[in-house]
């Protein structure tokens, strides 16, 4: 009951931003019946049940990979004129074609974003640009921790995938698997360019990554 009335509050806050990113994500949109073979990366679903768990598993990697953007995003409105923007857009790149490809496929699957989306929008960038503030290792460290969680997500997601049935599931592992191998390098860049090296790094990567874990949490049910 409570949860209905807070579905239809937050339905009605943020339609209009809904109404828009749809405008802009179905250009793509085909007419495919449910359950007709429309899109060669998501099988045509055989029952609810699955038809759930696939629209449960995009929606949240879609809002993990507009997250991540946003953050980026963050990054560099304070590093951008820094010795390290050349390295944090080249990642940010990346995440651009990762979210890109979850816009078509949502689009292609009738998957509605995450209710949550502008509050990811905000909080994304508010991560990114206050720990750039910190300098290149606070934005690295954010980005080890961030990086490594996403890493995880889909690692998990590609045991259930896998579980379920590799070879109806094979074109979405193939991306999820590609996106994956991206991210961990993601998380080597920032080891690399000296994460660790920040103060407090370990309080601040064990804060990022259980807001990392809400987030998931909320942006798979809401
Ligand atoms: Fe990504
Ligand atoms: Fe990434």
């Amino acid at each position: 009951m409570m949860q209905t009335a807070v579905s239809r509050t937050l339905l009605s806050v943020w339609t209009p931003v809904f109404s828009s990113l749809a405008a802009r994500t179905c250009s793509n949109c085909r007419a495919v019946p449910y359950g007709a073979r429309g899109y060669s990366v998501i099988p045509p679903s055989t029952s609810s049940e699955e038809k759930a768990m696939l629209d449960r598993m995009l929606r949240v990697d879609h809002a993990g990979e507009y997250g991540a953007n946003r953050i980026y995003a963050g990054q560099m409105a304070v590093l951008g004129r820094s010795q390290s923007a050349p390295l944090i857009q080249s990642m940010w790149d990346q995440e651009k074609y990762h979210l890109q490809k979850f816009n078509e496929i949502l689009a292609e699957n009738r998957v509605r974003p995450t209710l949550l989306l502008p509050l990811w929008n905000v909080a994304g960038f508010v991560l990114g640009a206050s720990s750039a503030l910190l300098g290149k290792e606070g934005a690295m460290a954010c980005t080890v921790a961030v990086e490594e969680s996403i890493s995880e997500h889909y690692n998990s997601q590609i045991r259930a995938l896998m579980e379920a049935d590799p070879d109806r599931y094979k074109e979405l592992l193939q991306i999820i698997k590609e996106f994956r191998d991206d991210e961990m390098e993601h998380h080597d860049t920032g080891l690399e360019h000296d994460a660790e090296k920040l103060p407090g790094y370990w309080l601040m990567k064990t804060v990022i990554q259980a807001g990392c874990k809400a987030a998931i949490y909320v942006s798979e049910r809401i």
